[in-house]
């Protein structure tokens, strides 16, 4: 900070490369993976249950379900070691994440749903497990947990949100894993290319890697308010001196070319999953290899007419 109170960076590398630059760094890495893998898989699993192209929508799907049963435990375990890296230094997220109210000390529940009241400072309806919080963030059942009754009220985030998205994600998380060890029973017993259910639930799957993203964003995000520097800078404290018909308009900029590229982003894409996998090599699934001339040439597929007319 200097004489001004300003927060300076003194020291960029530090700003990058600060102690959760790994946790994040490998949880959004997976997370990448994750949510292309389902997409494709999707794709794949929409041409299976149409029957077309099934060798090359059989590669495609199998592909990404090993992608599942693989990267989606992988991803749970570094969720993990990224909530323990919160726990330490930013550890009323965590609060907010587990909608820890009350402090407990002598082993905190793992609250699995509930509707955060934050009125009356409590989860209504929670469905939990006793003590298994602190077994997960401490790895001893009675290991006592602060809660956010020991954070002044201005100082809290909204806890509401990050509850609930924090269980968007884990629970899109845990959904991958399902759909990954469902393909992998599938693929043990042959049945990979005709479980119409499997192909359905991955068809469903296919935008959750998105959800789980921005679900995991706003847990970030919203979960350090109300800082923007964690316990020195508040947001409040960190706005620009622009004024609001200024950030007004670069906003409404912002929404228009947004929704311009985002628009016509996902038409293409969607454009590109109607169509047919191809590749260079003939598909025996899709008819019977022809071979033209009178040598006998290369197996070739589909011809589509266009080599054989009026020559
Ligand atoms: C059981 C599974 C999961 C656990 C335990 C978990 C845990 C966490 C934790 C603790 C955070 C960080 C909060 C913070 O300190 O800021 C986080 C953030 C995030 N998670 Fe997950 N996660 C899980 C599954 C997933 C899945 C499946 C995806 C996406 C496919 C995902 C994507 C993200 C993203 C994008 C962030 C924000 C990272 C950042 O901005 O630094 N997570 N997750």
């Amino acid at each position: 900070m200097n004489e001004a109170g300003q927060f300076i960076p003194l020291d960029w590398w530090k700003v990058i490369f600060n102690p959760s630059f790994p946790y994040r760094l490998v949880h959004m890495v997976l997370a990448a993976y994750l949510t292309t893998a389902f997409v494709v898989g999707a794709v794949g699993a929409w041409h299976l249950l149409k029957n077309t192209a099934p060798r090359r929508s059989r590669t495609m799907f199998s592909m990404a379900m090993w992608m599942a049963t693989i990267v989606a435990p992988i991803q749970i375990m570094a969720g993990d070691f990224h909530g323990l890296n919160t726990l330490e230094h930013q550890p009323v997220k965590v609060m907010a994440m587990e909608g820890h109210f009350d402090s407990h000390p002598d082993g905190a529940p793992l609250i699995l749903f509930g509707i955060p009241n934050t009125a009356e400072k409590r989860i209504d309806y929670a469905i939990e497990i006793p003590k298994f919080s602190s077994l997960i963030l401490k790895h001893d059942l009675n290991a006592p947990l602060a809660g956010l009754d020991t954070i002044p009220d201005n100082l809290e985030p909204p806890v509401a949100v990050v509850f609930w998205s924090f269980r968007v994600m884990v629970g899109i998380g845990f959904a991958m894993l399902g759909i990954g060890l469902w393909s992998l029973w599938c693929r043990v017993r042959g049945t990979l290319d005709s479980s119409d259910w499997l192909h359905r639930a991955a068809v469903l799957m296919g935008p959750a890697g998105f959800v789980a993203v921005l679900a995991g964003w706003i847990t970030t995000e919203v979960g350090r308010q109300p800082y923007t520097i964690y316990g020195q800078l508040l947001t409040a404290n960190s706005i620009s001196p622009v004024a609001a018909p200024a950030v007004a308009a670069s906003l409404i900029a912002f929404i228009i070319v947004y929704f311009l590229v985002f628009g016509a982003g996902t038409f293409y894409i969607l454009r590109l999953m109607k169509r047919l996998p191809r590749d260079p090599m003939p598909d025996l699934d899709d008819g019977p290899i022809r071979t033209s001339g009178i040598m006998p040439g290369p197996a070739t597929g589909h011809t589509h007419g266009s080599a054989h007319h009026g020559h």
